[in-house]
């Protein structure tokens, strides 16, 4: 069985069946997501914050991204696998976002890569698709840009903001991309929006009426804890989990118990 195809994510959302969406950044976060039968893998340049401990994902780089969507890419056997296209990685020229994506798929075998924003980018989504490259679309509350945005806020909430996040939608849709994510924006636009593209919508923060949700695994399973968003659902306490094993572990070296006898040659 190979990895799931943007046709395949994109045929879903005919189907009625909502598209499970995670972040992962190595080879075993990724084989976890995969294994636990979630359809897409997205590296999402949150890797920069969850993973480096950089403020924001502005700093992330191309060989930082490409690192870690390759050891990604090796966990993942069914899950579509996303490259997050770094900040100024796409946006300089249509050419060197070719060649930016190209490596993606060339070097760290992703299936596809995401980019963030709509008017500035449809023209690039357009030449990526042209090339073969599938791309996955963000708007809404876009990090890469936030501060531009006036800071991480809701987004769309006045209906000006609304229509331009609607036509932005439908400029990703027509410029070829396979799926967009909704980031940040009240439920009843998302739910518009879903309604009146023919492209799956990935939401976070953005309600139930998407096509599919998407969270970041360090907020999935408590491995974040400098902020917590609103719309992140903790499933589990695994940093708790992780720093009780790790201070068992100090004390038993401490006390002389570990190595036991079973654990010696
Ligand atoms: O970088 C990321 O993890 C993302 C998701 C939150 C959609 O873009």
């Amino acid at each position: 069985m190979g990895r799931l195809t943007p046709p395949e994510i994109k045929a879903m959302k005919n189907a009625g069946k909502k598209v499970v969406v995670m972040t992962a950044y190595d080879y075993p976060t990724a084989r976890l997501a995969d294994s636990a039968g979630v359809d897409v893998v997205l590296v999402g340049d949150s890797l920069g914050m969850v993973c480096l401990g950089y403020p924001d994902t502005v700093s992330v780089t191309m060989e930082e991204m490409l690192h870690h969507t390759a050891a990604a890419a090796r966990g993942s056997q069914r899950a579509l696998v996303v490259a997050d296209m770094p900040f100024l990685s796409y946006q300089v020229s249509v050419e060197e976002a070719i060649r930016n994506a190209g490596r993606f798929l060339k070097e760290a075998r992703a299936d596809c890569v995401k980019v963030e924003g709509a008017k500035a980018v449809a023209k690039t989504v357009a030449a990526l698709v042209e090339v073969g490259i599938p791309v996955m679309g963000h708007i809404g509350l876009t990090p890469q840009t936030a501060t531009q945005l006036g800071g991480f806020k809701v987004q769309g909430r006045d209906d000006k903001a609304a229509l331009a996040l609607l036509k932005e939608a439908k400029a990703l849709e027509a410029a070829g991309a396979f799926s967009i994510v909704i980031e940040c924006v009240p439920q009843e636009l998302a739910t518009r929006i879903s309604s009146e593209i023919s492209i799956p919508t990935i939401g976070i923060g953005a309600g139930p009426g998407c096509d599919g949700q998407v969270l970041v695994l360090h907020d999935l399973v408590g491995l974040f804890d400098r902020f917590m968003p609103k719309f992140v659902k903790r499933y589990a306490e695994a940093g708790t989990l992780i720093r009780e094993a790790i201070v068992k572990y100090k004390e038993e070296v401490e006390a002389g118990t570990f190595p036991g006898k079973e654990h010696v040659f």
